[in-house]
């Protein structure tokens, strides 16, 4: 079997125009604390972990990478061959970010940079407040799908959990969580990053909290159908969205069917209704790299 070179979906770094109001939001708004300041990168987490979220300062908002944390020593041995092979362009022979431990950055579909690593340093336990668990999952609509959807379950190993109509969207999963990364077409850009949080109440209290800032929510709380998880989303002031999310469906059978929906079926993304908002899929930012142009 193609087992997942990927154990854990890491972390999310990101550039912004607005770094400080983006971690203002990250903060007051998510719950994330800030875990270390280095130079205009600022590192936060919501966990002991010492950062699942990058903020760095820029003129412009892009992804400037996505971090994902091998399965282990010898799955990180394997993504390095693999992904060569693949004909991925290596950048550097370790992770950008120094205490990540062993791992190396590449150029993957899309002009997305990717860096696979083991053992991310933990930071102090977090005092005790409102924010999420953890980071879950990322969304990209990209440019390419069918490369992508290649790249992450032909290379790296991701199962497919479900799938919209005929490859309209992947939902791809590298460990018991139905997605670690979500894929549709569109335009190469990351249209949001997500959050567990641990029940419906805290997504509530997230959209208090968006209230009484006078920042609007964009969606939810909603029902999904692909993935069962509750959710709602807020657009950030860097040019993402944010998702927090609950009840995420858990898969433990590797041999577990992938499940198919009609795009016409609505309930793919509301089971609890037929409202999705028609400027959600205007959000989004490109590779940095692309975002320059280069
Ligand atoms: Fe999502």
């Amino acid at each position: 079997m193609n087992r997942c070179l990927i154990g854990q979906m890491g972390h999310v770094a990101l550039r912004s125009s607005d770094a400080q109001a983006s971690i203002d939001v990250a903060t007051r708004m998510l719950g994330l604390r800030v875990t270390g300041e280095d130079a205009g990168t600022t590192f936060l987490s919501a966990n002991r972990n010492h950062h699942e979220l990058i903020y760095i300062e820029d003129d412009r908002n892009g992804v400037d990478r996505f971090g994902l944390v091998a399965a282990d020593e010898d799955a990180l041995d394997e993504a390095r061959h693999r992904v060569a092979q693949a004909g991925f362009p290596i950048v550097a022979d370790e992770p950008i970010e120094a205490g990540l431990g062993r791992g190396f950055t590449f150029v993957g579909p899309d002009g997305f940079v990717f860096e696979i690593y083991l053992d991310m340093p933990q930071s102090v336990e977090p005092a005790l407040g409102f924010g999420p668990d953890r980071y879950g999952h990322i969304n990209l609509h990209a440019a390419d799908i069918v490369g992508m959807r290649d790249f992450l379950v032909g290379v790296l190993g991701f199962m497919v959990s479900d799938v919209i109509g005929d490859g309209e969207l992947y939902f791809l999963r590298c460990n018991a969580e139905h997605h670690g990364i979500a894929l549709g077409k569109g335009r190469g850009v990351m249209h949001h990053h997500a959050w567990q949080a641990q029940s419906i109440v805290e997504l509530g209290k997230l959209n208090d909290r968006l209230d009484a800032a006078r920042r609007r929510a964009l969606w939810g709380p909603v029902r999904h159908g692909a993935g069962h998880n509750i959710a709602t989303y807020f657009a950030e002031p860097g040019g993402s969205v944010v998702e927090l999310y609950t009840d995420m469906e858990h898969i433990y059978d590797p041999h577990r069917p992938a499940n198919t929906w009609p795009t016409e079926d609505g309930r793919w993304y509301n089971r609890w209704g037929v409202y999705i908002p028609a400027e959600f899929r205007d959000y989004g930012i490109p590779p940095i790299t692309v975002a320059r142009g280069l």
